[in-house]
């Protein structure tokens, strides 16, 4: 075919199927598609749109930076990424004193997935089973989803899976031989999952028993999206690493592994590295998104918003149950989730779906209003019933 043929469909492979949306703008809490229609997005681009789109003062942090230096890499100091690190550091709860910094989350996983193993110089890994830590090699070999995995053969060896939740399961699968255990403390892709404060506490016990280290792949539940600034530190628990992506930077890529000093202590120049992390537009994107979250108080923002959803959308006929924390919502509805996000995107909001089949996700910018909650509880219960 002649290339000047080719539409970008036709060009890209074929890896993810499209919602029939056709993006042209997007601004706080709405998108815009080419024929100006206005969405109310649930979705923040991925959970990634975490100060809302375009927001202002990031938008001016990244055009300022890209007007005095787009990118060097690591092997040069520039202060912005001091500065964005200690930032970045003093956010994390106490004892975790540095940071790594690479493009996607599954990058941030498969460093932290190397970290584990080098620091204990061992080599299992436990992992949960409808867990996701990513795509590439390590980070699939983790993903306790079959079809993920078999997408990725051979994966890398050494990995249990034990059901997420499962105190017993896990505590027996901790040994002498495991490096580390990897969760999603909030599994999301899952159907949004949670697990007891008595199950983080003893799977840290039972990590601290063998050895071993905790790894919470925050990528999702991490920069607020929770309500706090990290998962870490709820029910009193702490893990030994913390990958990050998503909201850090606003959408220009970015990801961070934040480990406590013991691990940092170990680390040696060359053991890690990427030539565009911590690249001076992903830093001032970040500085921005921080300070945004900051001044804006949108952590009170999101837990108070979040109740009003939880009651708003939980009472709307054909929801049995409203999971999650914060903005990590799963909505448990009677019907098929991919017909009602199709009816609500009809309507006028973007939603996600699980790989749970009766799940709606929602993953709103952290800027979401209860006016916004209500416009969505109104398009609901039409779609739910539309779709029966
Ligand atoms: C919990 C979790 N970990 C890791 C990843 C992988 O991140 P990325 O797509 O940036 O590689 C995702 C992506 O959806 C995720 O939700």
């Amino acid at each position: 075919m002649n290339p000047a043929n080719l539409n970008e469909t036709e060009a890209l492979l074929k890896t993810f199927k499209r919602l029939p949306l056709d993006i042209a703008t997007a601004q706080d809490v709405y998108v815009l598609d080419a024929e100006g229609r206005k969405y109310l997005d649930f979705y923040a681009g991925h959970a990634v749109a975490s100060t809302g789109h375009c927001h202002p003062r990031v938008v001016r942090a990244i055009q300022d930076q890209a007007a005095k230096l787009i990118f060097y890499s690591n092997v040069a100091g520039l202060r912005l990424r001091d500065e964005a690190a200690a930032l970045l550091v003093s956010k994390a709860p106490e004892g975790f004193t540095q940071v790594l910094f690479a493009n996607s989350g599954a990058e941030a996983n498969e460093n932290a997935l190397k970290m584990v193993r080098r620091h204990t110089g061992r080599a299992g890994v436990v992992a949960m089973t409808g867990g996701f830590h990513g795509r590439t090699a390590g980070a699939v070999s983790v993903t306790g989803v079959e079809k993920y995995r078999k997408s990725s053969v051979p994966l890398v060896p050494g990995v249990t899976f034990v059901p997420f939740g499962d105190l017993e399961a896990v505590t027996a699968a901790v040994g002498p031989d495991t490096a580390a255990v990897i969760l999603e403390p909030i599994q999301s892709m899952a159907g949004v999952k949670t697990a007891s404060a008595d199950y983080f506490r003893g799977l840290r016990a039972a990590c601290d028993k063998a050895g071993a280290l905790l790894i919470y792949d925050e990528v999702q539940t991490g920069i607020g999206r929770t309500g706090t600034m990290f998962f870490a530190g709820r029910h009193g628990v702490l893990p030994d690493l913390i990958t990050l992506a998503k909201g850090i930077a606003s959408g220009v890529p970015l990801s961070a592994v934040l480990v406590r000093d013991v691990i940092a202590e170990r680390v040696a120049y060359g053991d890690y590295g990427a030539t565009f992390g911590a690249g001076p537009l992903a830093m001032a994107a970040m500085k921005a998104t921080l300070e945004v979250i900051d001044d804006e108080k949108l952590l009170d923002n999101v837990l108070r918003t979040s109740d009003i959803a939880r009651r708003k959308l939980g009472s709307v006929p054909g929801v049995r149950e409203v999971r999650g924390l914060g903005f990590l919502l799963g909505l448990k509805i009677d019907g098929d989730a991919p017909k009602v996000q199709a009816q609500l995107l009809g309507r006028g909001a973007i939603v996600g779906t699980s790989d749970e089949p009766g799940v709606l996700r929602l993953l709103p910018p952290l800027t979401l209003k209860p006016e916004h909650v209500g416009a969505l509880a109104d398009m609901l219960a039409p779609s739910l019933a539309a779709a029966r």
